[in-house]
C-alpha cells in the first residue's frame, strides 16, 4: 500500500485520496499572491503540531523573520517555538545565498539531514532556485540531483513555482516532470477581491479528485470546499480573465 503524508490542510487531503505520497516531489504552482508560501508553512506547521513529523524550509525569497511573521498573521502562533526547538529549521535566503554555489549550500544540508530526522521538507520557491544556475543543463543536473537526495533522506516535499498560467504558451518546464505531483493555485480577480481555486493536476500512484476546488485564506491557512461545480474560468462579471 502506498505510505501517504497527510498536509493536515483542510479540504485537501481529500481531494489527495488521503494525502501526498510519501517521499515524493510535489510542485506547487501560481501567481505571486496564490497563497504558495502560506500553503508550505501550513504544511510543515501542520507536521510538527498535528503528525509529530519535523520539517525544513528552504527560503530563497524571505528571510526568517518575514517567514514568522507571515506564519503569526495567519494563526501559526507556535511557529517561533518549533523553529526555536528544532522541530522546524529554516534556511532562508540570507543563509542559502551566503554560500556562493548550490552545491555549498546542498552540503551544508546534506549534514543536516546526517544529524537530524526530518520527514518534510519546503523548497520556496524553484524559480529562484534555478538563478543559481547559469545555463540550463546545469540547473537540470541539479534539480535531478537534489531530488534524488530528497528521496534518499526520505522526505517528502513541496516546490513552489511561479507560474502565472495553467496552461502557458510556453513548453512545460521540466520540473513538471521531474517531481511526482503537481498542484496549481489558481486565482481570478473579481469586483469584490479574488476567487481562490486548488487543482491537483497530477499525483503519482494515487487517484485523486482532477476537478477544480474553490479555496479561500484566512485564519488557520488555506481552506478548500469540496463543491467542485462553483469553478468558473470567468469571472463573477462575465469577463475573460
Ligand atoms: N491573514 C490572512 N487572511 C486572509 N488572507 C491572507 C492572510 N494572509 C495572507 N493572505 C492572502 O494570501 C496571499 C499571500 O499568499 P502567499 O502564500 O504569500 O502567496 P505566494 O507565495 O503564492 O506568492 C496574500 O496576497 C493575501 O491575499
Ligand atoms: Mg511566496
Amino acid at each position: 500500500m502506498t505510505e501517504l503524508t497527510r498536509t493536515g490542510v483542510e479540504g485537501l487531503d481529500d481531494i489527495l485520496n488521503g494525502g501526498i505520497v510519501k517521499n515524493s516531489t510535489t510542485l506547487v504552482s501560481g501567481n505571486p499572491g496564490a497563497g504558495k508560501s502560506i500553503l508550505c508553512l501550513q504544511y510543515l506547521y501542520n507536521g510538527v503540531e498535528q503528525f509529530d513529523e519535523k520539517g525544513i524550509y528552504l527560503s530563497f525569497e524571505e528571510n526568517e523573520d518575514d517567514l514568522r511573521e507571515a506564519a503569526e498573521s495567519i494563526g501559526f502562533d507556535n511557529w517561533a517555538d518549533h523553529v526555536e526547538n528544532g522541530d522546524i529549521k529554516v534556511y532562508d535566503k540570507r543563509k542559502l545565498l551566503r554560500e556562493n554555489d548550490f552545491s555549498s549550500s546542498l552540503e551544508i544540508l546534506l549534514d543536516d539531514f546526517e544529524d537530524e530526522q526530518y520527514d518534510r521538507l519546503v523548497l520556496d520557491s524553484l524559480t529562484m532556485f534555478e538563478l543559481f544556475f547559469d545555463d540550463e543543463r546545469e540547473k537540470r543536473t541539479y534539480l535531478l540531483k537534489f531530488t534524488d537526495i530528497l528521496k534518499e533522506n526520505e522526505l517528502t516535499s513541496l516546490m513552489t513555482n511561479e507560474q502565472g498560467a495553467v496552461f502557458p504558451d510556453t513548453d512545460i518546464g521540466l520540473e513538471n516532470y521531474l517531481t511526482d505531483g503537481n498542484i496549481y493555485l489558481i486565482q481570478t480577480p473579481t469586483d469584490s477581491g479574488v476567487n481562490r481555486y486548488v487543482w491537483v493536476a497530477k499525483m503519482r500512484k494515487q487517484n485523486i479528485e482532477t476537478d477544480i476546488f474553490p479555496m479561500e485564506i484566512a485564519e488557520g491557512g488555506l481552506r478548500i470546499h469540496q463543491n467542485a461545480s462553483a469553478f468558473s474560468m470567468m469571472s463573477e462579471d462575465d469577463a475573460p480573465i
